[in-house]
């Protein structure tokens, strides 16, 4: 057997919207799919406005700009995420702060944010970690009180919801990545969704050269080409179609990893809040013994048998470009965090048979 991690669901549908733009000669990042993917995806969320990136990345960096957000400022994240949410801040100018993480949740802890808070910092990037929502509501209470914009890094969580409200309407405007690996694709992509009309026609403007609009070619400020392909767009749409079928998938194939693995010592699975809904982007296990050294070798004893898994993120702030912080949390689990693989296609067999070989390769780590 040869199981990846994840593989992207790609059916006819997809190939014959790509075919439509093909054929439309609208390849580069006008037409109508450009335009379909947006509004369908904005009345998903339940947003006013959604505008395609070139990826989650771009889409960041865009939305910290267009708030205004520069050198001198300060952003608190999560240690505890890729390192994109961190990169995009840097592009800015302004300074990373990182704050540890929930155990449960593996999302930022809101109680520990506002010992971060300064005079400079502008923002909060809350992330809904592997599928699982942040805890939007404790989060926009203190960023209210201290007059922070709250931006969403929903780049691994399309269709997790707070109390039946999806994640990318809690926050002044969300992120979200569609890359091969993410629960709908466009290969490379992004979008950023918000309610705020004014912040939507200001990254609209940046993303596309900051071009005048009632004088081609004149431009005031240095904007970006951070535009998606309606190629790209047409693949999204036909995803977003079928959204809910992905996600319900997800959902069965955490519940079978949950019924083989949970009686098992000393490991434990993803966990849900009972005000979330978890859209399991990536199945995980936290083995309570681990440190990196064991987490690595229990990886390469699972290639060995043809499963393929990733690890946790490593702290944010452990990486040379960024400030060292005491986030007791983040460092424990960063340790002992392995991703199975989870993609729309996996059969159950695979799962039993992944199931399988992880108990009998832990136990050969007991004795
Ligand atoms: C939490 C998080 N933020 C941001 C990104 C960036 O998205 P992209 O890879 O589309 O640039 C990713 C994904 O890769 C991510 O997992």
């Amino acid at each position: 057997m040869k199981i990846p991690i994840a593989k992207p669901y790609i059916g006819l549908k997809e190939k014959k919207y790509i075919i439509h733009a093909i054929n439309s000669g609208w390849i580069s990042s006008l037409g109508e799919f450009i335009d379909k993917f947006e509004k369908t995806f904005s009345e998903y969320i339940g947003v006013e406005y959604a505008l395609t990136t070139s990826s989650g990345t771009t889409a960041l960096h865009l939305a910290l700009t267009a708030l205004g957000v520069g050198s001198g400022d300060e952003v608190i994240i999560p240690d505890l995420t890729f390192v994109a949410t961190a990169n995009a801040v840097a592009y800015t100018g302004a300074k990373v702060v990182t704050v540890d993480i929930e155990e449960e949740t593996l999302c930022i802890n809101p109680e520990q944010i506002e010992a971060k808070i300064t005079e400079k910092t502008k923002a909060i990037i809350p992330v809904h970690l592997y599928g699982h929502p942040a805890n939007m509501e404790e989060i926009n209470k203190i960023a209210k009180k201290y007059n922070l914009y709250v931006i969403e890094d929903a780049a691994e969580a399309h269709g997790a919801e707070i109390k039946d409200k999806k994640v990318g309407a809690w926050g002044d405007c969300a992120i979200f990545s569609f890359y091969g690996n993410k629960i709908i694709t466009t290969g490379e992509g992004g979008m950023v969704v918000t309610n705020n009309r004014e912040l939507y026609e200001r990254m609209r403007f940046l993303r596309d050269h900051a071009m005048d609009h009632s004088r081609r070619y004149w431009h005031t400020e240095v904007g970006f080409n951070y535009r998606m392909t309606n190629i790209q767009a047409a693949i999204g749409l036909a995803q977003l179609e079928r959204i809910e079928e992905i996600i319900e998938r997800r959902i069965k194939i955490f519940n079978r990893y949950y019924e083989n693995l949970s009686s098992l010592k000393g490991i434990r699975l993803n966990f849900t809040a009972n005000w979330a809904k978890n859209v399991y982007w990536m199945v995980y296990l936290i083995i309570e013994d681990f440190d990196y050294e064991k987490r690595d070798m229990f990886m390469k004893k699972l290639k060995a048998y043809g499963i393929d898994t990733r690890p946790f993120f490593y702290p944010i702030s452990d990486m040379p470009m960024y400030e060292y912080s005491t986030t007791p949390v983040t460092h424990l689990l960063a340790q002992k965090g392995v991703c199975l693989p989870t993609f729309h296609d996996i059969k159950d067999e695979e799962i039993d048979y992944i199931c399988e070989t992880i108990a009998k390769v832990l136990e050969s780590f007991r004795s």
